[in-house]
């Protein structure tokens, strides 16, 4: 099927929904997912939004927390942005009845989580904000906005002057190709090119791999943030345990009780979260389990309903007081780079929300800035699309796209197991070159035609892709910094200050 329209947006999380809401009030918009509408990662978000709403904080702080928790690799202009038009944004869903969890005398019930100076958590339902925001933005989507369930973006269409003009689609009964104004990508991370992970197990950073191959700027692909506390049991990643237990209380033990972020961080269990999932990852390195110690915190149940669920699904009592946990893959700082409007370096291609790399996040998020992220770039984004106006479609011929019909590829549990072994929390120079070693090179990706292959192979050829990206750009950079540790050079180092790794054309630079 071919279809010609205004917009197509690929992906269907939190910055995509903000985005169509607004870009329907002027164009056709079409929402390409490749599951169920809600089956991404925003849906599971149990942490909430972070925003400056209380008298007692002010956006200067945020601003200071973010840059704090990201180790000062960002795009200071960006983050203000982000905390600035994060308050209107949070404005706008209250006035538009997005309903959020308040005190009894009406105020906001703000939470604490890792490295914020002040409680500034928004939740919704608890531990279920992600999935309270996308039913609201669900909820409020236009009827002129289009919505196509699985079916699997698989290759943009750039014209022959190097613009975005479409995207190449696969569903059941077969191809689709959309010819558009804009593109705009919203896929989410790639969380789930790592074996455990707090991400949907199809999180294999689709949107990267076909910006990549559209030749587009890439860029912070070697700061994949790990989450300290995943639900873990029978050496198995089960879900997310929210920072915002900590928050209330809970603090990491180990299987003989002793407290392991003492005397490690003056914010303890409250650390940024590289550290605390450095600490639990080599306590577990150590041989000894790791817990969380929920005893002081009262009505547990109530406050975190999805998280005592999930507990109660996977065999274990919240009156045990203790949580079995350990860190797993959950954000991606890097991305496709993009401004804060969404722009990309290839015209008419945007990107927001995890998917794009703003430099908002720097080394390692500040946690809940990601669904603040989502709403607020996507709103950002989608209200400069609506100044540019309907453009002049311009369907020539596209340029045609390559050759070879056939790449080996690993089994997707293997990649899975490879990264987290050597593209995890602790890397070193022989596990990424053995890492590069097993995945394909970039000209081979490059040569692919993907119409050839199965879904189920582009997707994976899409996971090898970010992992090569993670590889490549991990190896790279000769220092530690946020979310990326390498073992031989153990510290921040300043020629790496302000030093970005980018993959453009599908070439390395730095
Ligand atoms: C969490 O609830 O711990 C995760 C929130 C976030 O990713 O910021």
């Amino acid at each position: 099927m071919k279809i010609d329209t205004d917009i197509v947006i690929i992906g269907s999380g939190i910055a995509a929904l903000q985005a169509a809401r607004v870009l329907s009030q002027k164009f056709d918009v079409h929402i390409v997912t490749k599951a169920n509408i809600t089956n991404g990662s925003s849906y599971k978000a149990q942490g909430g939004i972070a925003a400056v709403t209380s008298t007692d904080d002010n956006a200067s702080l945020h601003i200071q927390d973010t840059l704090d928790a990201g180790e000062h690799h960002h795009s200071y202009e960006n983050v203000e942005a982000l905390v600035e038009k994060g308050q209107d944004a949070i404005t706008h869903l209250i006035h538009d009845q997005f309903s959020i969890d308040r005190k009894e005398d009406g105020t906001i019930s703000l939470g604490l989580e890792g490295a914020h100076s002040k409680p500034r958590i928004i939740h919704s339902g608890g531990d279920a904000t992600g999935k309270a925001l996308v039913d609201h933005l669900i909820e409020k989507l236009p009827k002129n906005v289009r919505i196509h369930e699985y079916e699997l973006a698989y290759e943009l269409l750039l014209n022959t002057i190097g613009e975005c003009i479409g995207v190449k689609t696969k569903n059941e009964s077969g191809e689709n190709v959309y010819f558009a104004s804009y593109v705009i990508l919203a896929t989410g991370g790639a969380g789930a090119i790592y074996s455990c992970t707090s991400n949907c197990s199809d999180s294999y950073g689709d949107g990267i791999a076909l910006a990549f191959l559209a030749g587009a700027k890439i860029a912070d692909m070697e700061f994949i943030q790990f989450h300290p506390s995943l639900l873990y049991i029978d050496g198995k990643s089960k879900g997310l345990v929210s920072e915002a237990v900590r928050g209330a209380g809970g603090y990491f033990v180990n299987e003989n009780g002793r407290k392991i972020m003492e005397g490690v961080h003056p914010l303890g269990d409250l650390a940024p979260r590289h550290i605390t999932a450095y600490e639990t990852y080599k306590e577990r390195a150590k041989g000894n389990e790791v817990y969380i110690d929920i005893s002081q915190i009262r009505d547990f149940a109530k406050k975190f309903p999805t998280i005592t669920k999930l507990c109660e699904e996977n065999g274990i009592s919240i009156s045990d007081n203790r949580i079995p946990v350990a860190p797993g893959s959950h954000f991606l700082m890097g991305g496709v780079v993009a401004d804060r409007y969404g722009h990309t370096s290839i015209p008419r291609l945007l990107a927001v929300g995890e998917v794009a790399c703003t430099g908002v996040h720097g080394a390692n998020r500040l946690a809940s800035n990601s669904l603040l992220e989502g709403i607020t770039f996507g709103k950002l984004m989608a209200e400069n699309l609506l100044k540019y106006g309907k453009k002049q479609k311009n369907f020539q011929q596209f340029q045609a796209r390559k050759t070879t019909n056939y790449i080996e590829l690993l089994p997707t549990h293997k990649i899975q197991n490879e990264m987290l072994a050597h593209a995890g929390i602790l890397r070193d120079s022989e596990g990424l070159n053995r890492l590069i070693n097993l995945l394909p090179s970039f000209e081979e990706y490059f040569s692919i035609n993907l119409s050839s292959l199965s879904r189920e192979k582009i997707e994976r050829l899409f996971m090898h892709i970010s992992a090569s990206l993670v590889a490549n750009a991990a190896l790279t950079r000769n220092e530690s910094r946020g979310a990326h540790i390498r073992k031989e050079y153990p510290n921040k180092e300043d020629n790496w200050q302000n030093k970005w790794v980018v993959f453009k054309n599908g070439k390395l630079n730095v």
